[in-house]
């Protein structure tokens, strides 16, 4: 640093006012206008001598973008999941990653019970029709759903939001929750969350309503495709609040088109903002785009976690959500 000046970096993508005035109080900052994502070329021009970036789930830092941004000493993302994180290469090149994780945990898991919800009650294909002046009667078996209460509810990985979405199953709506993942939780994880460990097999032929929850690495690429769906019961319910990849879109379209299940809520999407089209014309799946954490607070708190960090490595040396602390361990 020369003189006073103070140390540059970017907000990649446009944060809330307080945030950036935290950001400002210590750094020179670049920010990004509301409404634009960078491409990864643009991205790596405006990290040129930036030492620090504020980032989503949805900026990409690779080997090459660290390769042409040598100055750069810390990225922090604003979400738990980082998967757009090439860990192993920032570790090499000397950068440090941060993560945003419990600010969104309960916030993330309310979304998952509300997809839950939607997607077994039918609360978004029964909208459509209705806007669509298509309800001219009452009868019987309108939008008659699938049952919540007291039915089975499958978590497969039970993380922080596994275990928020477990609870709420298991204390507010008198599920049996079974749940499958790397590893198994401890016993008073498991009495607290009343959820029992099932192998994967035996999660997809017993759940009624399976949730998703499982971070995004290559051996979780299509961990549900077609395979999987045959294993699951006709009238059993889907919901993907983890990340798109996770699940093969163009197998569930299929699936959902022939009944194979009996819908999915899908708040995460293969290569989103895009959409799978046969998803769009499909009627038994509710969509979000990608809001699972998103209330003010929780975005407010996640954002300024991302920011705290920033303050926190450049200025003194730590971080508060580290996801390769040994870079803080070999120093600059
Ligand atoms: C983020 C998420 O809002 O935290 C995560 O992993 O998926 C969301 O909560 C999104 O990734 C934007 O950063």
């Amino acid at each position: 640093m020369t003189g006073t000046r103070k140390l540059p970096i970017l907000i990649a993508r446009a944060v809330f006012p307080d945030v950036e005035a935290r950001l400002r109080a210590h750094f020179e900052v670049e920010t990004t206008p509301a409404g634009v994502v960078w491409s990864q070329d643009e991205l790596v021009q405006r990290l040129q001598g930036k030492v620090g970036v504020l980032t989503t789930g949805g900026e990409r830092i690779d080997a090459a973008l660290l390769a042409a941004c040598p100055q750069l000493r810390i990225v922090a993302n604003l979400a738990v999941g980082h998967n757009n994180f090439d860990l192993a290469a920032m570790s090499a090149a000397g950068v440090l990653g941060t993560n945003a994780p419990d600010v969104l945990t309960e916030t993330t898991a309310d979304f998952g019970f509300a997809l839950l919800m939607a997607t077994a009650r039918r609360v978004t294909e029964s909208e459509r029709f209705l806007r669509a002046g298509q309800w001219n009667q009452w009868s019987l078996d309108l939008f008659a759903g699938a049952e919540v209460h007291g039915t089975t509810l499958g978590i497969l990985g039970m993380g922080r939001i596994g275990q928020a979405i477990a609870r709420r199953g298991a204390h507010g709506f008198g599920m049996r929750v079974i749940y499958h993942n790397r590893s198994r939780l401890d016993e008073a994880t498991e009495a607290d969350c009343r959820a029992r460990y099932v192998t994967k097999a035996e999660l997809l032929a017993q759940a009624d309503h399976l949730v998703l929850v499982l971070p995004y690495t290559p051996e979780a690429h299509h961990s549900i495709g077609a395979a999987e769906i045959a294993q699951m019961k006709p009238t059993a319910t889907l919901i993907n609040i983890a990340r798109g990849g996770i699940v093969d879109d163009a197998a569930l379209a299929a699936a959902l088109r022939e009944r194979r299940i009996a819908a999915a809520g899908l708040d995460v999407f293969e290569g989103e903002p895009r959409v799978h089209p046969d998803l769009l014309t499909v009627p038994n799946v509710a969509l979000t785009p990608h809001i699972a954490s998103a209330t003010l607070p929780t975005r407010m708190a996640m954002a300024m976690l991302a920011a705290d960090n920033l303050v926190a490595y450049l200025t003194e040396g730590r971080a508060l959500t580290p996801l390769n602390p040994d870079v803080i361990k070999a120093g600059p």
